[in-house]
């Protein structure tokens, strides 16, 4: 069979750029900020994009390209005993993407309250049976996506939900600058506070944020990268995607500071602050519906494709791997989704589903979200960097690139993110086996 491409340049960025920008721009983003101090924690984060995120998307991206296979399979081809990195990464994008479409379902259930003019309090939804309902809804509308192939499927979704988020986005902006108080918000956002910078935690946070957000880890560019035309500069591409994306998340951070300065609530609310704290500003402000509309379909589009993104790598991995359809691939992964996801759905409901008295999407989060990509982000630029040659990579980064980084991305994703990676990884394990749940 051959291998579907993207159908032109500007349709895959926009499949990448869907693919980066997701809840964790929108919700994950301004609650890390809040919760690590506000605009100290810009600089290590933009380190860690710069350093980490881009060299770790240009390494999938390339060998992706190189052997025109899934995670599984191209992993397979330059080394069979790497095969077992492969299912692991594919393991942990089906992991990742489980809870994720249970935020997503929220996002759609706080989407059509606001639509229809009624207000829903986080407490009240978690009084019913709308997150495992919804979330079984977008795991479908996913699937079907998914289905649908690259260019009918994720190309086409992603050219329509990513212009939509960003036009609303703008508006958000606009709307929340010109709100009273709106600037001590920009200013808790914008002030740096150059003592956080000797706390490790905070630079955690700043790894786990940009990986999260720029999708690396789990093998989505890669799989995606597989799909590109030979001329494409891997170099420009990744840069386009990281800069969306950081403006997104950038942009995102001035709507929720200013709105929550504005009405005097509390910016370290953590994951709550989409959900509980938000909602509760949009009931009081004139036009509260609206605005609440707009967010939560911003919150949507921008999830969905996200999703969309994570679903292909395990329908890619089962199509290359096992010779089926994609119809049979993605329902066969749709079901173990839903097997996966459904603890994680209850425990957001009336059910109060709980592990270890934690809600268990919480757990998935931390395991899996958390520790899991970067765990895999290790695995995958060890088993690429140390077992390919290293002048086939240098090659594909450099070809048609203007800036010539290919060796610079070799050294950094051999030597120093491994080292790097390894270490934060040990630290955290160890302060979660030491001191849990602090
Ligand atoms: N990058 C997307 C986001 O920011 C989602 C995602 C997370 C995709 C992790 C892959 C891996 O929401």
């Amino acid at each position: 069979m051959v291998r579907e491409k993207w159908s032109s340049q500007i349709g895959f960025l926009l499949a990448g750029i869907g693919s980066a920008v997701g809840l964790g721009n929108i919700w994950r983003f301004p609650y890390i900020v809040g919760q690590n101090g506000g605009g100290a924690f810009l600089i290590p984060f933009l380190i860690s994009v710069f350093l980490f995120g881009i060299p770790l998307m240009l390494l999938e991206f390339s060998t992706g390209r190189q052997f025109r296979g899934s995670v599984v399979s191209s992993l397979k081809k330059i080394r069979r005993g790497l095969a077992w990195t492969g299912f692991a990464v594919v393991f942990v994008s089906i992991a990742v993407l489980s809870y994720y479409l249970v935020i997503t379902g929220w996002t759609l259930v706080f989407f059509i309250f606001a639509l229809l003019g009624k207000g829903l309090s986080f407490e009240t939804f978690t009084q019913t049976y709308y997150s495992p309902v919804f979330f079984v809804i977008v795991t479908l509308v996913t699937s079907l996506v998914v289905m649908k192939g690259i260019r009918k499927g994720i190309e086409k979704t992603s050219r329509l939900m990513v212009p939509i988020l960003g036009f609303i986005l703008l508006l958000m902006v606009i709307y929340a600058l010109t709100l009273p108080n709106a600037m001590e918000g920009v200013a808790f956002y914008l002030t740096p506070d150059f003592s956080k910078l000797t706390d490790s935690s905070v630079w955690a946070a700043a790894f786990g944020q940009a990986f999260f957000s720029l999708s690396v880890g789990l093998g989505i560019l890669l799989t995606y990268g597989s799909y590109l035309e030979e001329k494409t500069n891997l170099v420009g591409s990744s840069a386009t995607i990281a800069v969306f994306d950081l403006l997104i998340s950038f942009m995102s951070g001035l709507v929720v500071f200013s709105i929550v300065f504005s009405f005097g609530f509390e910016v370290a609310a953590g994951p709550k602050l989409a959900f509980s704290t938000l909602p509760k500003i949009f009931e009081e402000i004139p036009y509260g519906y609206l605005v609440s509309t707009a967010f939560f379909l911003l919150l949507f589009s921008a999830a969905l494709t996200s999703a969309i993104s994570m679903l292909e790598v395990g329908v890619a991995a089962l199509v290359d791997e096992m010779n089926i359809s994609r119809l049979k691939a993605t329902s066969l992964i749709s079901g173990i989704i839903l097997a996966l996801g459904f603890p994680a759905a209850f425990s957001y409901s009336k059910a109060n589903l709980q592990l270890l008295s934690r809600p268990v999407l919480d757990l998935m989060d931390e395991t899996f979200g958390s520790m899991g990509i970067p765990l895999m982000a290790l695995l995958l630029s060890i088993s690429i960097t140390w077992c390919l040659d290293n002048d086939i990579l240098i090659e594909q980064i450099n070809r048609h690139a203007r800036w010539k980084i290919g060796k610079i991305v070799v050294l950094l994703t051999k030597y120093f993110i491994p080292i790097v990676l390894s270490y934060v990884l040990i630290t955290e394990i160890l302060q979660h086996f030491f001191m849990p749940y602090v």
